[in-house]
């Protein structure tokens, strides 16, 4: 028995962006407006809430800084894919968001001048990264729900788990999805859908991301026909904690940390000469692996070889004051002060460059769809994202996507008719099938698997030979996943159900970037390939596009919007 549950609007994902998003919609429109926010965790559990170093903005034209400069940065890092008239919108809107959280209450770190404090992070040539210490995010995410909770038109639906969107002639008409406490069966029905689920992280074993983010909105869009754009473009952050993957933030050598191989050399001087450890991600991730796999790291346990980051020399009081939760998490995790002590750290599945394709506005290419945040792709960052550039990102596109819903429900759209049969079989799908499976594969076993090979065949350097060898197991897990089996058949908080939901969006999600990745012949930002070492602007100097097939990905390209700078040779 479905339940149907209607509102104007629906926000699917409660992290920035769609905070963000919740708040200018229900500050535009007031009573005219109700909003239905769904998440599948509690709403202060979101991913954004573990958002460290700080957010990017142009806060200090006069000492120097200017929006054509974080341009050229976002451009330049981005090895040129970016699409520069969205680079220009991202850069000017950003200052406007530190000061409205300003005025929102958030607890910026100061300067002694009592302005907001700004650090160095990588790629940056100016220090850009307003932050809160080093919980930026956490403290983000609160200043947002307590400006939002001042309004009474938006309504939490936490713990609801959405298993499809519904498409009908181009345009959106509604969700499915499971209320997870009771299992009741729900139907979801709203004039327009704004995608704000965040990442995909959990396709790696060695990850920064909490093990919620499964690739959920990237897989339902693709499924509901949406293309996914750039998927092959997946970030390393060079300093994931050994042997968690816990995030060790770009802060640590913005406020003035090392990075040393085991016999104690800043190496990154022989690969980012002027601007050592704090040249982007790409580059900085490539050159510890390179120490790494040429024996200049340090062993670590089952295979996770590591460098060392070395905070020792900023001083207790430094480290306490800028990066507090780092010293925390070191101390509790494994034991060490990194006050005393190095930091055992190397790269990281850390953020996806791709996500669904958008326009500039955020606007879907299906009718009353809008995606903000990492889970979009409106191709700002590229190849490669430098740090701090993606919770200004959230933010501006959360305002931007938030403003545009407004409008389009300023206008009186009429209501889609929510299509019942369909809703009928996605629950016939759900619980008359996908539950009652008792086949002879375990779906946790998958899921560890495909984020083994993920690890080993989609990592910081590729070949065409892993890539395939990767597909190929990839393609070999989906078959098996017909043949899983669901111990819990009971429908309250069935947490084996949704585990399974989950990896049947990974599956997907894996095999979309694995094809697209192994179709593009050249190295660029993170997309590094033996294979073929070198950036080839002549035939990839484009965007990927996946859509899905029954038969399989099917993969299409479009050009990058080039305004005012010709790709030229990164040097850093
Ligand atoms: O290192 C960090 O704090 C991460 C920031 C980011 O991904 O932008």
């Amino acid at each position: 028995m479905t339940d149907t549950i209607t509102h104007d609007v629906l926000i699917l994902g409660a992290g920035l962006a769609g905070l963000r998003a919740a708040v200018e919609i229900a500050r535009t429109l007031k009573d005219r407006v109700n909003i239905g926010i769904v998440s599948k965790v509690q709403l202060m559990r979101a991913h954004s809430v573990c958002a460290e170093g700080g957010t990017a903005a142009v806060m200090r034209p006069e000492e120097g800084d200017a929006e054509d400069l974080h341009a050229w940065d976002t451009v330049k890092g981005s090895d040129f894919l970016a699409d520069q008239d969205v680079v220009d919108v991202f850069v000017h809107q950003s200052p406007e968001e530190i000061r409205q959280l300003e005025h929102w209450g958030l607890p910026w770190s100061r300067r002694e001048d009592g302005r907001v404090a700004q650090r160095p992070f990588g790629g940056h040539s100016f220090p850009r990264a307003s932050m809160a210490a080093d919980k930026t995010g956490f403290f983000e995410m609160q200043t947002l729900y307590d400006t939002l909770v001042r309004h009474a038109n938006f309504t939490r639906y936490d713990e609801v788990f959405v298993t499809s969107i519904l498409v009908e002639n181009g345009e959106f008409c509604g969700l499915t999805a499971i209320d997870l406490p009771t299992g009741r069966f729900l139907a979801l029905r709203g004039k327009a859908l704004l995608i704000a689920t965040g990442g995909l992280g959990c396709l790696y074993g060695f990850t920064t991301y909490s093990q919620t983010v499964t690739g959920d909105g990237q897989a339902l869009a693709y499924r509901a026909g949406l293309a996914l754009e750039d998927p092959e473009f997946i970030q390393f952050h060079p300093t994931g904690l050994i042997p968690s993957g816990i995030l060790m933030t770009e802060g640590c050598r913005g406020e003035g940390g090392y990075l040393l191989n085991k016999s104690g050399e800043r190496f990154m001087e022989k690969y980012a000469p002027k601007m050592m450890e704090l040249a982007p991600r790409d580059i900085v991730s490539r050159s510890m692996m390179t120490e790494i796999l040429e024996g200049r790291g340090f062993e670590g346990p089952e295979g996770l070889d590591y460098c060392y980051l070395d905070l020792t020399h900023l001083g207790a009081d430094r480290i306490n004051k800028r990066l507090p939760l780092i010293r925390e998490v070191c101390m509790r995790f494994i034991g060490l002060d990194p006050i005393e002590k190095p930091i055992p750290v190397r790269p990281v599945a850390h953020y996806t460059m791709g996500g669904i394709e958008a326009d500039i506005h955020g606007a879907a290419t299906v009718e009353r769809i809008w995606a903000a945040g990492e889970v979009a792709c409106t191709s700002l960052h590229g190849a490669n994202r430098l740090g701090c550039n993606s919770t200004a990102e959230c933010l501006v596109w959360g305002t931007i996507t938030g403003r545009e819903i407004a409008r389009y429900l300023d206008g009186n759209p009429s209501w889609p008719a929510l299509p019942e049969g369909r809703v009928r079989s996605e629950e016939k799908r759900i619980y008359g099938d996908l539950l009652e499976r008792r086949g002879k594969e375990n779906p946790y076993e998958i899921r560890s698997q495909l984020r083994t090979l993920m690890d080993k065949y989609m990592g910081v350097f590729r070949t065409g030979e892993q890539m395939a060898e990767g597909l190929k197991q990839i393609r070999a897990l989906k078959e098996r996943f017909r043949n899983i089996s669901i111990q819990d058949k009971g429908r309250v908080y069935n947490s084996n159900l949704q585990h399974v939901l989950e990896t049947e969006n990974l599956l997907d999600v894996a095999e979309a970037a694995t094809v697209a990745a192994l179709a593009r012949e050249e190295s660029r930002g993170a997309h590094a390939r033996r294979d073929f070492p070198a950036r080839d602007d002549e035939k990839w100097l484009k965007h990927t596009l996946v859509r899905y097939s029954p038969e399989g990905p099917k993969l299409d390209y479009k050009p990058v919007r080039i305004t005012k700078w010709k790709p030229v040779e990164r040097k850093y």
